[in-house]
């Protein structure tokens, strides 16, 4: 009997099988041989919310939930929020290595020339109302977006890959600060190229008048946290990526299905959720209740927990860093104090120390977006930003993993036996 191979007996009927293992896996489709009559469809596994499942082969983003390790392309997250531009990180995802100058030079004059965006996106972004969440209309805007490149079908091509990536990772930043901008009736602020890809997106946010002062420190830790985001393997939208992007469908409709995946509280939103929650505790000495409540089953800590992280998630460990850079330029605030009193209940607390419960990368992000004077229902936008150059090179991923087909997963059907039509008149 080979080593590298898993016996499995079926009781049912008292036949053996033998399946080889790759990689501590099995292929689910080798299951499929076990079968108790010839005609049985044969075995499948089940699997809700894929707990236990590999759905691809990926070589960019690796991560080891127990040890709270988060590697990009192999370099370990701390070197890279260190040391790293969002661009390099960007290139780096996509390419597998770090650009050298001339590389980098050419992919940032690239994204640089493709800033604009035609202007009869601002009427469709102005058929929003001005209260419309920026998450539902980045959704609906890069989904429009594929009216716009219908180029952009050609998804067998790898030079128009590479020009509708450009078209994204210059576009998305534009269309962030247009609809903030909308949100707010202030007039649109033009990319201008002089700028860097931080500082350009910055200053459409906001310049008043044509004016912004740039605040170095902010807008370095604002990179670091798109940096921080850039991309985290399998995660919920990247895998509506995957999954919309295995149709064939264009780039900029699967990166709109990442959009609307990440919209979720459990999600990207999680940001958003947590300064809401810190609203509703209102202050320290409600912390202890709030806790209990959650404890009972009330509703969540949000900003804790995850589903691959048993440990501290490395990126909130960097993101407490940066709040300290950006709190010491902008002061500390109410809500930070019930966060690091919040923190440090939680984390003395049997329930959340049983389930391995520590703080994630949202629970300090949108202190720091609404300290850089982020508005709380914006702070989502900015994690698709970040994700952008994630979901982007794991659809390219896809496109060229040939083992990859249209995702369809199985079922097992629960509902009735065959039955007969009953005319209106004889239902109950
Ligand atoms: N507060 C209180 N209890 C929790 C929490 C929490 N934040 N997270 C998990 N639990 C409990 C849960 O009730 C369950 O307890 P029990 O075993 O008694 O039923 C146990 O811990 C396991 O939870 P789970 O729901 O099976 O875990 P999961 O892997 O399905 O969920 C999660 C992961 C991130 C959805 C969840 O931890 C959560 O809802 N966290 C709050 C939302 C949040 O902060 N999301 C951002 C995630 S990081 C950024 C991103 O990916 O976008």
């Amino acid at each position: 009997m080979a080593a590298d191979t898993l016996t499995i007996t079926d009781n049912r009927t008292g036949k053996l099988y033998e399946v080889p293992i790759t990689d501590d896996t099995i292929r689910a489709l080798d299951l499929r041989q076990i079968k108790v009559k010839d005609d049985d469809f044969g075995m499948m596994t089940y699997d809700p919310a894929f707990m236990n499942t590999a759905a691809c082969r990926s070589a960019i983003t690796y991560i080891d939930g127990d040890r709270g390790l988060l590697r990009y392309r192999g370099y370990p997250i701390e070197q890279i929020a260190d040391k790293a531009t969002f661009l390099e990180v960007a290139y780096l995802l996509f390419e597998g290595e770090l650009p050298n100058q001339a590389q980098l030079d050419k992919w940032t004059q690239d994204i640089r020339y493709h800033t604009y965006v035609h202007t009869n996106l601002i009427k469709f972004l102005e058929g929003y109302r001005y209260d419309a969440h920026p998450m539902g209309m980045l959704l609906g805007i890069v989904g429009g977006l594929s009216t716009f490149y219908p180029d952009a079908k050609d998804i067998e091509d790898p030079q128009n890959r590479y020009i509708q990536r450009i078209r994204l990772m210059a576009k998305l930043p534009t269309l962030a600060a247009f609809l903030f901008r909308h949100s707010r009736g202030l007039p649109y602020e033009f990319p201008r190229n002089d700028l860097d890809y931080i500082g350009n997106y910055v200053n459409m946010m906001f310049s008043i008048g044509g004016k912004h002062e740039p605040n170095p420190v902010l807008q370095r830790a604002l990179e670091i946290l798109l940096i921080l985001h850039a991309d985290h393997e399998q995660n919920c939208s990247t895998s509506a990526v995957r999954a919309v992007g295995s149709s064939g469908v264009d780039p900029f409709s699967a990166v709109s299905a990442g959009i609307a995946a990440l919209y979720g509280p459990l999600h990207g939103g999680a940001n958003e959720a947590v300064l809401r929650m810190l609203d509703d505790i209102g202050s320290k000495d409600r912390i202890p209740a709030f806790i209990d409540s959650v404890k009972a089953g009330h509703g969540r800590l949000m900003g804790f927990g995850h589903r691959v992280y048993k440990s501290y998630d490395p990126r909130a460990k960097l993101i407490k860093k940066v709040a300290d850079d950006v709190f010491a330029q902008t002061g500390l605030n109410k809500k930070l104090e019930i966060a690091l009193e919040l923190e440090r209940i939680a984390l003395s607390d049997e329930y959340f120390i049983k389930r391995k419960l520590y703080p994630n990368v949202d629970f300090y992000s949108g202190l720091i977006y609404q300290a850089m004077g982020y508005p709380t229902d914006y702070f989502t936008v900015i994690f698709a930003i970040g994700r952008l150059p994630g979901w982007l090179a794991q659809w390219e991923e896809m496109i060229n993993d040939k083992e990859q087909k249209i995702a369809r997963p199985r079922q097992i059907y629960t509902g009735h036996d065959e039955r007969p039509y009953v005319p209106r008149e004889k239902r109950k």
